[in-house]
């Protein structure tokens, strides 16, 4: 696939594919570097487990850009008029229009975060016996649905699994799996499809217009419901502008308005969408809002503020404009886009194309001496964490729960994301990354597995603790400390 991600429409003479940041700092805040001698303290400390690390330990912080993206300077200066009211406010009347201008949905429920949506979306849609066909599960999403009794399909197509692919929506539906499923499990057991924009747990790959469109209507021959998860909801909205060739002509604002006329229930994690705090459910359907509305007061909070601090109501609604801004959005999948490159040059596995949220490594590959059951994606995080002090997450096995008979659910993809959270990161950081990946890949073979010590039953991977098979982090650090000597 062509490379078209270099920012706006600026070149460089010399020919290379530089990502152009269209923003200046304004605020910073300093970091550390701490030796790998206490990078390998901090690690087992943490229980192995890179959530569990105090970010004095850590130089840059690739655990996720949820309510880590950097703010713009009109976000912040809005907070400054908030209307703190318990009822009623006008920060919330602002949010109000600000949905309604992106997404075209007139009645809003706002929640605490993402998965507060979910919650309350499937309290109220899924019971016993439901079945929720999904492009991808993410995993806050797939624990709700089944705290209800409901189970998830995951309807995506061949490509989504390969690693190295040219493909430009590994993330659409596979709509004659889509069909099937509705006829094997039965339309009324499906209370809604669920599109995820830009899907997390493959990589931040999107889904195409088309695709979505023919998921409606394929839906609406059966008379189902389209919930669209909106986290990521603006990089999917970018990228279906630079790969979809219908689209090239089109505003963000258009395709963003198109992709919402296609969905019943639209919801989001503003931490993500909206670099603020917070998350919404919205739609147009009356009934749907009536029959959500009355566990908001239960979970969240009144009406008008969901839980959220109001500073933050009014952050999102003006985040929420700015996932309309191509330079904005086109921050993160640009950067991505090098890294990725950059890495697959030195051949380094890594999901390609780029996609949204994080540049994706595949440590099934990175680690092919390791068995499944040895989490290598976690391994990668470890080893990863000591020669570098960069905090990346697990996304393989160990973000998966045990089947009922204890046995791990091996996942489909070990990826270890190190996500790249919008407007916080220089090139030079992200060249780091590169360096110190490149020295750990040379290096692959120091690298051994862990396993459980501390398990909790559901999303272990927050909270768990786990222990390496043998002293492979010692030997590791002490091989990066022969290596570059004296350098942190
Ligand atoms: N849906 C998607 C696609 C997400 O990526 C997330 C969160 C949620 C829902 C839940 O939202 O965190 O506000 O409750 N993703 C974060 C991440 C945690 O790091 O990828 P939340």
């Amino acid at each position: 696939m062509e490379n078209t991600l270099t920012n706006g429409a600026v070149k460089f003479f010399s020919g290379k594919q530089i990502p152009l940041e269209m923003h200046k700092v304004k605020i910073v805040q300093s970091l550390n570097l701490v030796p790998v001698e206490r990078r390998l303290e901090a690690i087992e400390e943490a229980g192995f487990n890179s959530f569990l690390l105090n970010t004095r330990d850590i130089f840059l912080d690739m655990l996720t850009d949820s309510g880590t993206n950097a703010q713009s300077d009109a976000q912040v200066s809005k907070m400054f008029i908030a209307d703190e009211a318990y009822a009623g406010s006008q920060s919330f009347t602002r949010f109000e229009e600000s949905v309604l201008s992106i997404f075209g949905k007139k009645f809003v429920l706002p929640v605490h975060q993402g998965r507060a949506a979910e919650n309350i979306l499937s309290k109220s849609y899924v019971k016993e016996g439901s079945v929720i066909p999904t492009n991808y599960h993410f995993t806050t999403t797939l624990a709700h649905i089944q705290l209800n009794g409901g189970k998830v399909l995951e309807l995506y197509t061949s490509e989504a699994m390969k690693v190295r692919s040219s493909h430009p929506f590994k993330g659409n539906m596979d709509i004659g799996r889509l069909e099937e499923a509705i006829q094997k499990e039965g339309a009324e057991n499906i209370p809604f499809i669920r599109m995820e924009a830009s899907t997390n747990l493959l990589g931040g790959q999107p889904f195409s217009l088309q695709n979505l469109r023919d998921v409606r209507k394929t839906a609406d021959k059966y008379g189902i419901q389209i919930v669209m998860d909106a986290s990521l909801v603006g990089e999917n909205a970018y990228f279906i502008k630079i790969r979809e060739k219908a689209y090239a002509g089109k505003s963000l604002s258009e395709i963003l308005l198109e992709m919402s006329s296609l969905c019943d229930i639209i919801y989001f994690s503003g931490r993500k969408v909206s670099s603020s705090r917070g998350g919404a459910i919205c739609t147009n359907n009356p009934e749907v809002f009536d029959r959500l509305k009355f566990l908001l007061p239960v979970y969240e909070g009144f009406l008008t503020y969901g839980g959220i601090p109001i500073r933050e109501i009014e952050s999102m609604a003006e985040g929420l404009k700015e996932t309309v801004d191509e330079n904005v959005v086109s921050h993160s999948p640009s950067f991505i886009n090098y890294m990725a490159g950059e890495l697959d040059r030195l051949g380094i596995p890594v999901i390609l194309p780029g996609g949204a949220l994080g540049c994706h490594i595949d440590a099934g590959q990175f680690l092919d001496h390791l068995p499944q059951e040895e989490y290598p994606a976690g391994a990668l995080i470890t080893a990863f964490y000591i020669v570098s002090g960069v905090r990346g997450m697990e996304r393989g096995t160990i973000s998966n729960n045990r089947d009922e008979n204890g046995k791990d659910i091996l996942a489909d993809l070990e990826l270890m994301r190190l996500a790249v959270p919008r407007r916080v990161f220089t090139l030079s950081q992200i060249e780091y990354v590169i360096d110190r990946l490149n020295w750990l890949y040379q290096n692959r073979k120091l690298v051994g597995g862990l396993r459980f010590t501390q398990e909790p039953e559901l999303l272990r991977f927050f909270i768990g603790r786990l222990e390496p098979l043998s002293d492979w982090p010692q030997k590791l650090a002490a091989k990066f400390r022969a290596d570059v000597g004296e350098s942190l």
